[in-house]
């Protein structure tokens, strides 16, 4: 029987049409700007985004911390969300990397940083404080969808105390097909977005990081720095094309997904955060999370259990085998709920 992955939408596996283009990509050596088909896929991308240029990364991890520090210099600040990945999930980079001081805020529950107190985290000219130079955003986050008029006030407030701007847009196509809007749009203003290809788009990696002309201009010699160069990656951008004309407007069906895989934990009886885009959330009772581990690997679904359950939806499950993990968790709940009863 298939494994049922739920871990993350990163689990996906090129389709054979993905691979079939993949073969078939002309390549060139990247580092002279020769790949034909990363130029392409960057081209597309600044284009789609509203865009000067487009910078091919290996990983989303790289193209953050490459924006991160294409943005701050040595000593300089962002101002990032506790719950943010750029601050909370890749490795302290920003800081072991780029010298640079995150100050951190606390997220609000839909994700957004509150304007108010981003503006009073930002430093007066003074020599005993860093110089804040950034705000980076995230959109989704944690499955929510910051919406438009929220990234536009946060762009203008930016702009108007002489702060650059950064997207983490690893999952910004699930946020542009949940509102129904471009992404040229939700993006606009931003001095650069990091965008993904390999999480719900299903390439096996890659993120195009969009941006201005100058950002992405120091953004390459950063990439050179932390070793992100690639040589013959056609192969790569091909996916990523392949991606973007087949992956985005489905995201609906992983969205759809997501939403009935809630309904079905919450009928159980189980806490779950409102569903927005292909994410679920939900409070599994301490005495159960050992159990429910054991459960969902005998029975073929892979998650990460702990008391804050998430699960992904991604193009590799379709509606029956949501179903069916909606079956072994609810097999799992009757069962404890019999026992409590006993
Ligand atoms: C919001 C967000 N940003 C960035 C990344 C980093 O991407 P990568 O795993 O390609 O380094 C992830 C990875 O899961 C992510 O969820």
């Amino acid at each position: 029987m298939k494994t049922i992955d739920l871990r993350s939408d990163t689990v996906t596996k090129p389709s054979p049409a993905m691979r079939e283009a993949m073969a078939r990509a002309e390549v060139g050596d990247d580092v002279f700007g020769d790949d034909p088909t990363v130029n392409r896929l960057q081209e597309i991308c600044a284009g789609r985004f509203g865009m000067d240029a487009g910078l091919f990364f290996p990983s989303g991890t790289q193209s953050n911390c490459a924006a991160l520090m294409a943005h701050c210099q040595r000593g300089e600040e962002v101002i990032v969300g506790q719950d943010a990945h750029t601050y909370h999930y890749e490795a302290g980079g920003m800081a072991v990397l780029g010298s640079i001081q995150p100050q951190p805020l606390t997220n609000r529950p839909d994700g957004t940083l509150d304007l108010g107190e981003v503006e009073a985290a930002i430093k007066p000219d003074d020599a005993h404080f860093a110089v804040t130079r950034l705000l980076a955003l995230e959109n989704t986050i944690g499955g929510k969808v910051i919406p438009r008029a929220y990234m536009a006030d946060a762009v203008a407030l930016a702009k108007r105390r002489g702060l650059s701007t950064h997207l983490d847009g690893a999952r910004i196509f699930n946020a542009s097909v949940k509102l129904g809007t471009p992404v040229k749009e939700l993006c606009a203003g931003f001095d650069s977005v990091s965008v993904c290809l390999s999480k719900g788009l299903g390439t096996p990696a890659g993120t195009v990081l969009v941006g201005r002309k100058d950002v992405i201009a120091r953004a390459r010699r950063i990439r050179k720095m932390l070793g992100g160069t690639m040589r013959q990656v056609g192969i790569l951008a091909a996916a990523g094309i392949y991606a973007l004309e087949h992956n985005v407007e489905r995201l609906a069906e992983d969205h759809a997904n997501a939403e009935r895989l809630g309904k079905g934990l919450a009928a159980m009886g189980l806490a779950v955060d409102p569903v927005q885009t292909n994410m679920v959330f939900a409070a599994i009772p301490k005495n159960s999370v050992a159990g429910l581990k054991a459960h969902l690997e005998a029975s073929g679904v892979a998650a990460l259990v702990g008391p804050r359950l998430r699960l992904v939806t991604h193009l590799d499950l379709d509606r029956a085998a949501i179903d069916r993990a909606i079956e072994v968790f609810g097999a799992f709940f009757r069962k404890a709920a019999a026992h409590a009863a006993d």
